[in-house]
């Protein structure tokens, strides 16, 4: 190791003030780590063997606003179709989509095509430091962070709301969270070790997600429990404080399920720029906040036997949205910007979540049938 590294190292050990915290969540991750498809054995990078860059950046785009479980199936069906960042980069844009939809945040499904892109183009190696993936197209503060710790080893401050839970409660932080995120961050800084950051980052997630967790914590299990100021105070669900919450907004709209005889329904793609942008939908209304007949089976885009056939709800980051849902047999041709998809095709249409819904109102089973094989 280098003179410089040493005395990065020694002044660090000395910063965190606790080796001991770092030793003893390790030890309990070599134990009992959760098994994820993106991961490789806790303590492998000291063997040599090495998170594939690739597969750290897809998971962690994946996992930047949606749970462990729902992403695992996606990212297995991702690095099976595209094993490498090269395959991905050659991918239409389209089938990308196409294989994100459910997932949700669309934007992440662009940017993520848009970095595969740029790091093949520029030879196919991800940067391994945090200012150079925060250059690259999707990857934030946090992303980088995890990438540059989990695939590079760096000793990186990895911080998701997992570990700010654990956090706020190790040393019973009374900042709101929303305000407390500059002290959280230096609070984590001095805990990182530099042996096994990568695991370490880990090791805070699943200790949130499996033991610190946000109602009735398992704290009897707890590998750091000793150094934990909120099982003293007897109240560790209090931590994080958080802010009152204001509701978010209700907009409303309609959607129109035109099916022919075949079984084909209607679609159009949205603008590839803002919310879903670039997805699938069927015809609807705006969606707006007002309670007027802008959102009745008269703002169809064509006349037909129309029947209000039940509303879904979904609910964004920024509003709640509910739909109310027609349904019409019609027969012809698509309008312009619109087409048919086939019965067998719908399944594989780059549909959103809220869109699934509305079409299963109207038909049910529709958002399942696979082609004949
Ligand atoms: N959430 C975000 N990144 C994660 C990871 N690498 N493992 C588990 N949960 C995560």
């Amino acid at each position: 190791m280098a003179p410089l590294d040493q005395t990065r190292k020694a002044s660090r050990q000395t910063a965190s003030g606790d080796r001991g915290f770092a030793a003893r969540l390790l030890a309990w991750y070599d134990a009992h780590h959760r098994d994820l498809p993106w991961r490789v054995t806790p303590g492998a990078f000291a063997r040599g063997v090495r998170a594939d860059p690739y597969r750290v950046w897809m998971s962690e785009v994946m996992l930047q606003q949606t749970t462990v479980e729902a992403v695992k199936a996606y990212f297995r069906n991702f690095v099976e179709k595209w094993p490498t960042v090269e395959a991905l980069a050659a991918a239409p844009a389209e089938d990308v989509m196409k294989a994100w939809a459910g997932l949700g945040y669309y934007s992440r499904a662009r940017n993520l095509k848009a970095c595969a892109d740029l790091v093949a183009l520029r030879g196919g190696g991800f940067p391994d430091t945090e200012a150079g993936l925060r250059e690259l197209p999707g990857i934030g503060a946090y992303t980088a962070a995890a990438i540059a710790a989990i695939a590079f080893d760096r000793p990186a401050a990895v911080v998701d709301g997992n570990v700010e839970r654990v956090m706020t409660r190790l040393y019973s932080v009374e900042t709101p969270l929303s305000e407390a995120k500059a002290e959280i961050r230096a609070l984590v800084e001095k805990l990182v070790p530099l042996a096994r950051p990568g695991d370490f980052a880990q090791a805070m997630m699943d200790l949130g997600a499996t033991i610190c967790t946000p109602k009735r914590p398992r704290c009897m299990l707890c590998p750091v429990r000793e150094g934990c100021s909120a099982i003293l105070s007897g109240d560790p669900e209090r931590f994080p404080v958080r802010l009152p919450k204001d509701d978010k907004p209700l907009r409303r709209g309609a959607a129109f399920v035109a099916e022919r005889d075949d079984g084909a329904i209607l679609l159009r793609k949205r603008p590839d720029k803002g919310l879903l942008g670039g997805m699938t939908e069927v015809p609807t209304t705006g969606w707006t906040a007002r309670i007027d007949g802008a959102t009745t089976a008269d703002a169809a885009l064509f006349p037909a036997a129309w029947r209000r056939v039940g509303q879904i709800g979904h609910v964004f980051t920024h509003f709640a949205l509910e739909l109310d849902v027609f349904h019409a047999q019609v027969k012809g041709d698509a309008p312009a910007g619109h087409f048919w998809s086939l019965a067998h095709e719908i399944s594989g249409e780059a549909l959103p979540t809220v869109m699934k819904k509305v079409i299963e109102a109207a038909i049910p089973g529709a958002t399942k049938k696979r082609r004949p094989q």
